[in-house]
């Protein structure tokens, strides 16, 4: 599948210019962009980054790409980001890797989202890939209650949610805004934006990782070339 995401970054090199402010997403998809714009850079493209998380500001500076805080920017032209799921009406579950409360407020920030990824990811309907909730630690089991019932009263049925866990077992994953990340088992997202509506008016939820009317552009990759669908506003 690296080829895929490879042909999808490449494909949404076509939006970038010299001269912008990119947002850079995070995840593998969006590394494998930095590196590619790390080369247009080294061969005189100028323009700066705002990282979406700490391992994305490493990568850019691995990479050799420019950056500049999110608190210093005035504007940000175009964010390249991946997802874990994409629908036809371009919603999208983010937070596979936990950034997605930082992706979001740049996103949003973003005269244009182009979103990259590989065809695995498109789906017909949002859900199979567990919802991520950015939430605030305290009252923990509290929010998660509520957060069961926001997902149960919008359509997702028998929604499991679980706290993410460090891969090497050492406890709660930590965002990097120093909050915990509930997963929810959905299957089926039947209504997204009434979800995301009702996760939002959750006091300790902080972010959740359905991102509506945020994308513009989807970079599908493929093995052999990339399909770039441009979302048509009225
Ligand atoms: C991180 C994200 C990522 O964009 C998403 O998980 C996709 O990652 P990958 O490109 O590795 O499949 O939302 O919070």
């Amino acid at each position: 599948m690296t080829i895929a995401k490879e042909n999808a970054a490449m494909a949404a090199m076509e939006f970038i210019e010299s001269g912008m402010t990119l947002g850079l997403g995070s995840g593998s998809t969006a590394e494998i962009f930095i590196d590619m714009l790390g080369e247009r850079v080294a061969g005189g493209m100028k323009i700066r980054g705002v990282p979406t998380s700490k391992r994305t500001a490493e990568c850019a500076v691995e990479a050799g790409v420019p950056l500049i805080d999110a608190d210093k920017v005035e504007k940000i032209d175009v964010t390249i980001d991946g997802a874990d799921e994409v629908d036809p009406a371009f919603n999208l579950i983010k937070g596979g890797g936990a950034c997605l409360l930082r992706e979001k407020i740049i996103a949003n920030a973003s005269d244009m989202m182009v979103v990259i990824v590989d065809d695995r990811k498109m789906v017909d309907t949002l859900g199979a890939f567990p919802l991520p909730v950015e939430v605030d630690p305290f009252g923990l089991a509290l929010t998660a209650d509520q957060v069961f019932r926001a997902l149960k009263v919008t359509g997702c049925q028998d929604a499991q949610t679980v706290l993410r866990q460090m891969k090497d077992g050492s406890g709660p994953l930590i965002t990097d805004g120093g909050n915990y990340i509930l997963d929810s088992k959905c299957v089926k997202i039947p209504n997204p934006v009434e979800t995301a509506r009702a996760l939002s008016q959750i006091p300790g939820v902080m972010e959740h990782g359905l991102f509506i009317d945020l994308a513009d552009v989807i970079v599908i990759g493929e093995a052999d070339h990339a399909r770039v669908i441009e979302l048509q506003r009225d």
